[in-house]
């Protein structure tokens, strides 16, 4: 038997409609802070992410499903792809090629698939889904400026409550950015010379590639030697101290609630100053419901202009689990079940299940060859409120026989009623 690929899942109704609840209602909020959407190819050059995430994370050096795409003729050069395994690359890249500076301040959101090929559990997919944000534009269109980040948290944390999640803790710090955190990697590597032997091996790989991340180690045995790390903060300049105290300034004035974590790193290279992770006690081990933060050198890493940006990707996946409603309480049930009862019936009801659709009711319909019977335990399992009765004697009357399912009570209603009587509560 063929099955779906290790780490992937197929989403089946009645659960899709909860995707499409978070969805609808996300998409409602970014149209008030005045987001629009911006839809880049699953697949992009390799390099993209190799320039763009950073070499020695893990997303890269270890996770991305990369193939060579092999010209069709011998003129066709061939080039290595890669599905993207996370939007932010993808969406500056389209802000080049596009020369989408020309419009100011660019706020774009996606919703999409993104491809890493990580170890699976609750809540970690090979196939899992983001929604996205990125502000991004020229410093004169307001870019920089901790009124954007606050912005953006801000506007967050909203779409959490709307959605009725309670329960997260947003998560900040500043990582710095390209002028002080030479000195602290230096500081950080000098302090790890002595002790790195003694740590997992992870963290003896991260002490030569990439020492920042080792905050982000959970073995319990390293903590004590974590702990005892210097930390960016003591070595942000005076640039970056001012501008984290900026966004905190606007996020105490306008209440919204976080906690400054000076461990918080990011999986990806390209942040600077502020980044953020809003976790979530109900999840679990893969308890970050969502991360961002700012990233002002990607664009030119990637060729182009100085474009300062922040963003940040919600875990679908995740913010699902994460929400109280029920499926059932999101899905909509059927109006009216149209029963055909006899040969021929099937085409009036055909056409009276045109009519009252166009009225925007939902309507299931049967078969002539199906019992009265059957068709009301058909109606009554999918939780429909009316039973339509098509017959010879209603056509020719033009007066359909309307069952109340819950209250049982039966009633004659002309054809032109119809539609009426069954959105009447
Ligand atoms: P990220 O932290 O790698 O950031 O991913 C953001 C969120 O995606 C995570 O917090 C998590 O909820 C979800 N996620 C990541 N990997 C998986 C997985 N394997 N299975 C399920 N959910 C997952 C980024 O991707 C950045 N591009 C965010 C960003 C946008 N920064 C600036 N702009």
């Amino acid at each position: 038997m063929i099955k779906a690929p290790r780490g992937t899942r197929d989403l089946l109704p009645p659960d899709t409609a909860l995707w499409n609840f978070v969805e609808a209602a996300v998409r409602d909020v970014f149209r008030t802070y005045n987001f629009h959407e911006i839809r880049t190819p699953i697949f992009e050059e390799t390099q993209l992410f190799a320039r763009g995430v950073g070499e020695e994370t893990d997303i890269v050096s270890k996770e991305m499903y990369t193939w060579e795409d092999r010209g069709r003729a011998e003129s066709d050069k061939g080039q290595s792809l890669t599905l993207r395994p996370e939007n932010t690359a993808g969406v500056v890249r389209a802000y080049i090629e596009h020369k989408l500076w020309e419009r100011g301040l660019n706020k774009l959101f996606y919703i999409g698939p993104q491809f890493r090929r990580e170890r699976p559990q609750k809540g970690r997919y090979r196939q899992f889904y983001q929604i996205g944000a990125e502000v991004i534009g020229p410093p004169p269109s307001g870019s920089e400026s901790p009124a954007r980040d606050a912005e953006v948290l801000e506007m967050l944390a909203t779409l959490l409550d709307r959605l009725g999640i309670t329960g997260w803790t947003l998560e900040l710090n500043s990582v710095g950015s390209s002028d002080c955190r030479p000195a602290f990697n230096e500081a950080l590597r000098k302090a790890l010379a002595p002790v790195v032997a003694g740590m997992c091996t992870d963290c003896q790989r991260r002490a030569v590639t990439n020492p920042l991340r080792i905050f982000d180690c959970k073995v319990p045995e390293d903590q004590p030697i974590i702990e005892k790390l210097p930390r960016m903060s003591e070595f942000l300049d005076d640039a970056c101290r001012e501008n984290f105290a900026a966004v905190r300034e606007i996020l105490d004035a306008i209440e919204i609630p976080y906690k400054v974590n000076d461990r918080l790193v990011r999986g990806l290279d390209y942040y600077v100053r502020t980044a953020f992770e809003f976790t979530h006690r109900a999840l679990g081990a893969q308890n970050a419901i969502l991360g961002g933060g700012r990233y002002d050198g990607l664009s030119e890493a990637l060729g182009g202009p100085h474009a300062p940006g922040i963003g940040f990707a919600i875990g679908e996946d995740r913010l699902v689990m994460s929400l109280a409603q029920s499926a059932e309480a999101v899905t909509r049930k059927p109006d009216v079940y149209i029963a055909p009862l006899g040969s021929g019936m099937n085409r009036h009801a055909a056409r009276l299940a045109r009519e009252l659709r166009r009225h925007d009711l939902v309507a299931e319909l049967g078969d002539e060859t199906f019992r009265l019977k059957k068709s009301f335990e058909i109606a009554s399992k999918a939780r429909t409120r009316y039973v339509l009765i098509v017959g010879e004697n209603e056509v020719q009357s033009g007066a359909f026989a309307l069952k109340n399912i819950e209250t049982g009570e039966q009633v004659t209603v002309a054809r032109a009623d119809l539609a009426a009587k069954i959105q009447s509560k």
